[in-house]
């Protein structure tokens, strides 16, 4: 029996929620390319594209935004239960513990009545982005800010987790990063999601698996790592002999590369476009100036081995002028994936199927048990 390490290349679903070309560099939601998404969505109305399989009439889309607005109020307990954590706690472990949580607020957790589908995707999309912020006030004992439904879901996200309203080009630079991350066809989290799903556990347990699965810094956990590496850099001129280390000591560089993408990923173009409107806006900084150069001088060493900057590379330094902290990046990216992770557990529970693989065994057999004092 062959093992297929990875399951690289071998499909585990038939879906419709997006579609990759790796070597052209495409991405598309739905069948939609994603850079028309970004110019003419904004991050609810993509949500629900993924999720229901088309773009909301206008009474749809107004009462989904009113719904996940309306779930944006934690319960008591739950603000409670964030107050007695560790403030050391990792943002993505808080997320991963707090979502099955939610849970006990949704009166119908039938993983296979729709209303579940519904009702687990308002609240996460509405509960999520806030005990991200107030987690961030929360460790850093600051005043825990009450979200505005005077503000756009990006903008509120915003307000909450820095205490400053952001301007509105902030507010839509932000709204579009979350377009980016929101779904990526059977990446690990996703799959992660998927297996949890196929056991009939509800929604909430397979998003917090796939948080756990996404913290890791081979996938979303590489944006925070991409962070701490470039600031490490205090001068662009330290970037070459800063790379050939890493590569000489077989170290990966953080934000790039990809298991699909044999080119440049268009979500790591959109995102570096997006830096270059708001550092003209907000003005440079050392940081951007590092990653520009890092990136120069990565393609170098790495594009004849097809390696190219991922999505991961420029989203923490766009973050970092939003002021949002770097702990927060992966968080920030389970905010937006919840769309594609709640989308495709919608779809496969449609034609249910236990996950359950096969192994190749290859322990000893027979072999009896010593007991301790004899053990050597
Ligand atoms: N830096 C240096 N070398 C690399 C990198 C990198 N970032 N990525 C791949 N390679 C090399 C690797 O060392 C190997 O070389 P060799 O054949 O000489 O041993 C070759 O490329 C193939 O590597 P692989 O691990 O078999 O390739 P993969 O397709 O499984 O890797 C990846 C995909 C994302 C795990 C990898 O590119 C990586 O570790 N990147 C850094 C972490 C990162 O940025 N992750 C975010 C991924 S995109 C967004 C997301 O999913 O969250």
């Amino acid at each position: 029996m062959k093992v297929y390490s990875g399951l690289a290349g071998i499909p585990v679903v038939k879906s419709s929620i997006s579609y990759i070309d790796g070597e052209r560099g495409i991405l598309e939601y739905r069948g939609i390319p994603i850079q028309e998404l970004v110019e003419h969505s904004d991050f609810l109305e993509t949500a629900y594209l993924l999720v229901f399989g088309k773009l909301p009439a206008k009474e749809e889309y107004t009462r989904f935004v009113s719904d996940v607005k309306e779930n944006q109020y934690l319960d008591m307990s739950v603000l409670n239960f964030l107050k007695e954590l560790p403030k050391t706690t990792h943002p993505m472990k808080v997320l991963q513990s707090v979502i099955p949580v939610l849970s006990a607020y949704d009166k119908n957790t039938d993983v296979l009545d729709p209303q579940h589908h519904y009702s687990s995707l308002v609240k996460m999309l509405g509960q999520v982005p806030v005990i991200t912020a107030l987690w961030k006030r929360i460790s850093v004992g600051e005043n825990i800010v009450e979200p505005d439904s005077s503000l756009s879901y990006s903008e509120n996200f915003l307000y909450m987790i820095t205490g400053r309203r952001p301007d509105p080009v902030e507010g839509r630079v932000f709204d579009r990063c979350l377009i980016l991350h929101a779904e990526h066809t059977m990446n690990a989290s996703t799959f992660t999601a998927v297996v949890a799903v196929s056991t009939l556990a509800d929604f909430y347990s397979a998003v917090s698996s796939a948080v756990g699965s996404l913290s890791g810094r081979l996938h979303g956990g590489a944006n925070e790592k991409v962070y701490q590496m470039l600031s490490k850099i205090d001068s662009p001129e330290k970037i070459p002999a800063f790379i050939d280390r890493m590569l000489q000591n077989k170290k990966r560089i953080m934000g790039f590369g990809h298991r699909v993408y044999k080119t440049y990923d268009p979500r790591a173009k959109l995102l570096k476009k997006m830096l270059t409107e708001i550092s003209s806006l907000k003005g440079g900084s050392r940081l951007i100036k590092t990653a520009e150069v890092f990136e120069k001088e990565a393609l170098k060493r790495l594009e004849s081995k097809k390696i190219y900057p991922n999505i991961d590379f420029y989203s923490g330094v766009l973050y970092s002028i939003l002021g949002i902290p770097s702990r927060f990046y992966t968080s920030v990216f389970a905010m937006a994936r919840i769309a594609g992770w709640v989308a495709h557990c919608k779809e496969y529970v449609k034609e249910n199927k236990l996950f359950r693989p096969t192994q190749v065994y290859d322990g000893g057999h027979n072999i009896h048990y010593v007991p301790p004092e004899k053990r050597g």
